[in-house]
């Protein structure tokens, strides 16, 4: 028999029929939903407490969220990467980032207030941790990424989805897409060492500034 997971997006990249491509994409347009609706748990979960938080204190723990869903060629090219057919089950047990959020905080301590707030609810799991806040990657990247496992209530089931959440301050966020753009461009310049040098500087400086702001903060709290 055949099942969902037995499903190849060969089959779906490959056809030239179009009622056949309709009916293959029919798993991956379910997947994707699942995954979409997900985000929508997530988000809301941080809405609730930005509205709680904001009653009690006064003041907003996160300045805004960004979400996406993985485009379909990212999971293909990360399954190719990974050596992976590009079944339904594959993507689901080898991907973690299909549905991301990100969470964009003022001030470094309420990245971790807000992550533990998340995290200790009895509905999420937290299945991994990357705290590149207390320890930054070498380039100068800073955010906190949590891999959490969020149920959603379908008509007839409950899945459990993977949601990568990742929660960065304004500064680390303005850092990180000056750094994606020197990724892109890395191989058409003549001295990306130097570029990624003055990155990291630039990183050193916002973490400080990230600090020396909250300090301001918390002496005017
Ligand atoms: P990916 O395969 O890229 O998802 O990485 P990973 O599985 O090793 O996970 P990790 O938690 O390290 O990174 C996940 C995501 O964080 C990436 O997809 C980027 O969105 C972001 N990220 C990680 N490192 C960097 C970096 O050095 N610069 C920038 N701009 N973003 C980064
Ligand atoms: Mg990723």
């Amino acid at each position: 028999m055949s099942t969902e997971s037995d499903m190849s997006m060969e089959v779906l990249v490959n056809s030239e029929n179009p009622e056949e491509i309709f009916k293959n994409m029919q798993p991956f347009l379910n997947l994707m939903m699942y995954y979409e609706c997900a985000l929508m748990e997530i988000e809301t979960k941080l809405h609730v407490l930005n509205k709680e938080f904001a009653l009690q204190h006064k003041r907003n723990p996160f300045e805004s969220i960004k979400s996406r869903l993985k485009k379909p060629m990212s999971i293909v090219d990360k399954m190719n990467k990974k050596g992976l057919e590009v079944t339904m089950e594959n993507i689901q047990n080898n991907l973690t980032d299909i549905a991301g959020v990100r969470v964009i905080c003022s001030f470094p301590e309420d990245i971790y207030v807000l992550s533990e707030l998340l995290a200790k609810q009895d509905d999420i799991k937290v299945v991994n941790v990357k705290d590149y806040i207390r320890n930054p990657k070498p380039n100068g990247y800073r955010s906190l990424h949590l891999i959490v496992e969020v149920p959603i209530f379908l008509s007839n089931e409950k899945k459990i989805m993977n949601v990568e959440v990742q929660f960065r301050t304004i500064a680390m966020d303005f850092w990180a897409s000056l750094d994606h753009k020197l990724k892109y461009k890395k191989d058409n310049l003549k001295h990306p060492e130097i570029i990624a040098q003055e990155l990291k500087k630039c990183a050193d400086m916002s973490a400080a500034m990230d600090y020396k702001m909250q300090e301001i903060r918390n002496m005017l709290e």
